[in-house]
């Protein structure tokens, strides 16, 4: 009788059809709550497992990596990888996998939801009719801002932005945008990032938050943009200082801003729901099931993190 693979689960939110395919293969712990596993249990539980499947919350530092004796995969479940510690990990020679590509599209569909809802104040048009103001048409109420002729800034040309930018033809707009990876040779020539914040109507976020993109939208930064301009963020939130843009917004520095990530101080705020979408979701639990199983059959993951890539964790 072969031995199972042991492997950890950090949340029991993840796709059941992602819990099976791991169940048929491994021996699982699930940690059986919508909450993060608490630090100390953490430590605890990740003793003797092969494989762990993380979600964004929870930080795999050099601690939890020291305490995880046998362990050969980390599989983050989101594009994003900043919570683990890559480095370290490759020189334990762990293998640290994420969920690119299947949620582009939920993102992307998100962000412009994102930016449609605050260039329409369509929170705001919400709450005016429930808190029972609104009595009849009229042609001055809570006027928004039209899209055609405008140009978005992407600030951080990957997948997501490529995708945002695609969708941004069809409502008529200019592209300009930061090159961040590959990104999508046929949309031209990436410009600087104040140049981009300088003549952008809207700009959006697309960067991984690491150590060179920590604070990438400061004050000096949203000076530099146009005060009739709005930022909207589905990336991380410490990509943005929010207390400096808190000010800028109670200010009338800046036109608005609509965030799914945040530090703080929330203005058009959603939950981190960027990659909510049932489709989405589960195909990266799904992926980051894979990789579980690739790894520990010997076989390369499908969507290992490379270990140049810089990731937030400092330790
Ligand atoms: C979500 O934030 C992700 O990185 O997938």
């Amino acid at each position: 009788m072969s031995i199972r693979p042991r492997v950890l689960v950090t949340r029991n939110t993840i796709a059941p059809s992602a819990l099976r395919l791991l169940t048929a293969h491994c021996d699982v712990d699930v940690h059986d709550d919508r909450e993060a596993l608490p630090r100390t249990e953490l430590l605890g539980r990740v003793r003797g497992k092969e494989g762990l499947v993380t979600m964004i919350t929870d930080v795999i530092d050099r601690d939890v990596l020291d305490a995880a004796d046998a362990l050969r995969v980390v599989a983050n479940v989101a594009v994003g990888f900043n919570n683990i510690d890559v480095a370290a990990a490759w020189r334990r020679n762990v293998v640290v996998t994420n969920t690119p590509d299947v949620l582009t599209d939920a993102v992307a569909d998100f962000t412009w939801a994102l930016i449609l809802g605050i260039t329409r104040r369509i929170p705001e048009c919400d709450r005016y009719v429930r808190s029972g103001r609104w009595d009849s048409f009229s042609l001055d109420l809570l006027p928004g801002t039209e899209l055609r002729g405008k140009q978005l800034g992407i600030v951080g040309l990957g997948r997501i932005g490529s995708a945002v930018a695609l969708r941004a033809h069809a409502f008529g707009m200019h592209v300009v945008f930061t090159r961040r990876g590959p990104g999508d040779a046929h949309l031209g020539q990436p410009i600087p990032l104040d140049a981009l914040l300088a003549s952008s109507d809207v700009v959006s976020l697309h960067v991984p938050l690491n150590p060179g993109t920590h604070h990438l939208i400061d004050a000096a930064a949203i000076n530099r943009m146009k005060p009739t301009a709005y930022v909207v963020n589905t990336s991380r939130g410490s990509v943005i200082d929010e207390l400096a843009l808190t000010e800028a917004l109670v200010s009338g520095r800046l036109a608005g801003a609509a965030l799914d990530v945040f530090e703080r101080e929330p203005a058009l705020v959603t939950p981190h729901v960027g990659s909510g979408t049932i489709e989405a979701r589960t195909a990266m639990a799904e992926l980051a099931v894979k990789n579980v199983l690739a790894v520990l059959a010997g076989s390369p993951p499908l969507t290992p993190v490379p270990e140049c890539e810089p990731s937030a964790q400092k330790n």
